[in-house]
């Protein structure tokens, strides 16, 4: 299995600070944002990543993470997203890299307490489709919200205005190689974007979804000032990524 951090985007909810560089390259308490992720995939045994970037600082990326030394790995490979179209977008990038295996994406903002190896070895046993990670939260007009039937995830509806459950998605997903069709197959959403949502929907569509409640804290740390000033303090006052 081969993973995918999204790290691009121009970061407009963490502005200014996002004026002079990449948010994943912004301090959460003692480190890089983009360390946290990368730290998640590694403690889920994942050692084949590409980290995608785009818009300011991209060559940044790679004076800091080099080809992944100081995680342990072997190599790490880059992309490079032209514009703004984006997460599902972005995500395409890695389709040469993926080859076919199936790919855990993980959101270079996102940050969490404990890990995801539990999640990922059902995925592994999981005959394709794709695996979303739950958390429920006070807030979830920010997010992507899961409405749950049984067993099933009935649909993903994108930061409603009234949403119907507490149930965020949190930006670590997991596919099957037919999300690089799926996403050929996308149209822009209201603000311009290909969303991962819609991406998501169709994998629910054909019945192809399964689900998992996130264990631990999960923290969306690019979604604004305030709660990356959270994330620090409570990486400073607990850590994250514990095995
Ligand atoms: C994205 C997704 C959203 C998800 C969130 C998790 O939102 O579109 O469904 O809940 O990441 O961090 P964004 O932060 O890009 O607005």
């Amino acid at each position: 299995m081969k993973g995918i951090i999204l790290a691009g985007g121009l970061g407009t909810r963490l502005s200014p600070l996002t004026k002079i560089t990449n948010k994943h390259l912004l301090p959460i308490y003692d480190k890089p944002m983009i360390y946290y992720p990368l730290q998640t995939l590694v403690n889920a045994g994942i050692e084949d990543i590409m980290v995608v970037t785009g818009g300011n600082n991209a060559g940044d990326f790679l004076k800091l993470l080099g080809n992944g030394k100081e995680f342990g790995l072997k190599w790490l490979r880059y992309a490079y997203q032209e514009g703004e179209g984006g997460i599902a977008d972005a995500l395409s990038l890695a389709e040469h890299f993926a080859e076919g295996e199936k790919i855990l994406v993980m959101l270079g903002d996102n940050v969490i307490e404990k890990n995801i190896i539990d999640p990922v070895r059902k995925f592994k046993e999981q005959d394709g489709g794709a695996k979303i990670l739950l958390k429920e939260v006070d807030n979830p007009r920010d997010y992507g919200v899961a409405v749950l039937e049984r067993d099933r995830v009935a649909m993903i509806i994108e930061k409603p205005e009234v949403p119907p459950t507490n149930y965020a998605v949190i930006g670590i997903y997991m596919y099957d190689a037919r999300v690089f069709d799926m996403v050929r197959n996308l149209a822009p959403s209201a603000r311009g974007e290909l969303e991962i949502t819609d991406v998501n929907n169709m994998y629910i569509k054909t019945g192809d979804m399964t689900y998992d409640f996130l264990d631990g804290w999960w923290a969306d740390a690019g979604s604004s000032i305030d709660g990356c000033f959270q994330v620090s303090q409570r990486v400073a006052e607990g850590g994250a990524n514990k095995v």
